[in-house]
């Protein structure tokens, strides 16, 4: 099953008045990575969004998962013996019947594997780190420059030039300040909106209430520049227009050079339960997302909300799969 069907199943079984638990055992093909293989469609990875969220919704249902490996077709001279493919399917009827849990699991070959969880203990926090989370920043503007113990991001550049969409929400403003200080790196803030030109920023800012957005995405710039490392470029383009996007990469390498990174934070959230969910014509949660991050056509289409669990296991996935492919070139 799909994203939608899973979906939309779970919407028609949740109204049902159900005297019994109901248990959904959901198998795909090539939706999971176990290790470092291949995930050769990671939208299909998008099912493990409604899998999550379905028991804790609908206490009556629970959901497992089974990425199953389809056993290769015997080869030519193989078939001419008369040998057949092996035989899975009381691999799956085992799992179908197995205790109803919300089991995640994989099988490759002759092997099972299930998802699990341990615990990890959190590094006990530095004095730099303590000090600079208790101290505010003066202009309010949310620039994440008072979190500013030097992070753990071995792989950045250092004076390296990164486009940051949804560059003035929280996620954009707090990502450039680091990138600005311990990197020196010139950050390409990107956003549908944008910023008025630079010149009228002075009267843009005296004639409109602190609370106006444009307002304060321009503090929000200016105390970035004041940190006094790297540079801004703010820019405008929607990430679901690839013409646009095209342009503000055109743009930002002409002004700074080549990209070392982009780094996507360009969302919209609308959340809220399956049963309210509504399949329509735009999905604005999703879509900045997934979109153009697959660069082709849509990992979770027309749902609201709840497709935001899915949308993050897709861009977990997306990135999995361009791996594999960059390691079969080399
Ligand atoms: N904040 C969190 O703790 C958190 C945690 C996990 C995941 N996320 C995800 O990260 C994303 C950003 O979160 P946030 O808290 O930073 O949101 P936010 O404060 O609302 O900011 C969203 C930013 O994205 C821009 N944007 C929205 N749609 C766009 C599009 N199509 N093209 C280009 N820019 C677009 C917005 O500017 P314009 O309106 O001008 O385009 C704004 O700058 C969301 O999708 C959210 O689901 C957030």
């Amino acid at each position: 099953m799909g994203f939608s069907s899973l979906t939309a199943l779970a919407q028609e079984l949740g109204a049902l008045e159900m005297a019994e638990p109901v248990h959904l055992s959901v198998f795909t093909t090539g939706a999971a990575q176990v290790r470092s293989e291949a995930l050769p469609y990671p939208e299909k990875s998008t099912v493990a969004g409604p899998c999550g969220v379905i028991p804790r919704e609908f206490p009556m249902l629970t959901c497992a998962t089974i990425d199953i490996e389809l056993p290769p077709p015997p080869s030519f001279l193989a078939s001419l013996r008369g040998d057949q493919a092996p035989e899975i399917t009381s691999r799956l009827l085992k799992e179908m019947l197995a205790e109803p849990g919300n089991t995640i699991a994989a099988w490759r070959g002759d092997m099972r594997f299930e998802k699990s969880w341990r615990s990890l203990a959190v590094p006990a926090a530095s004095p730099e780190t303590s000090s600079a989370a208790s101290t505010g920043t003066s202009t309010g503007a949310n620039t994440g420059a008072s979190s500013a113990a030097k992070p753990d991001l071995a792989g950045f550049k250092h004076g390296g030039t990164y486009l940051i969409t949804g560059g003035y929400g929280g996620i954009g403003l707090s990502t450039a300040a680091p990138f600005m200080q311990h990197f020196n790196a010139n950050v390409v803030l990107l956003s549908r909106e944008g910023l008025p030109a630079r010149d009228s920023w002075e009267r843009y800012v005296a004639s409109h209430s602190p609370a106006n957005r444009i307002a304060q995405r321009i503090r929000a710039v200016r105390a970035l520049e004041a940190l006094g490392c790297g540079k801004i470029l703010p820019l405008t383009g929607d990430v679901c227009n690839s013409a646009e996007m095209r342009a503000a990469v055109d743009q930002a390498e002409t002004t700074f050079g080549a990209l070392s990174g982009v780094i996507h934070g360009a969302g919209v959230i609308e959340d809220g339960p399956i049963l309210a969910q509504t399949r329509g014509a735009d999905c604005p949660g999703s879509r900045p997302q997934s979109h153009r991050v697959a660069g082709a056509g849509r990992a979770v289409p027309g749902w609201h909300a709840g497709s935001h669990a899915a949308v993050l296991i897709f861009l977990d996935c997306y990135p999995a799969r361009r791996t594999d492919r960059l390691c079969r070139s080399q």
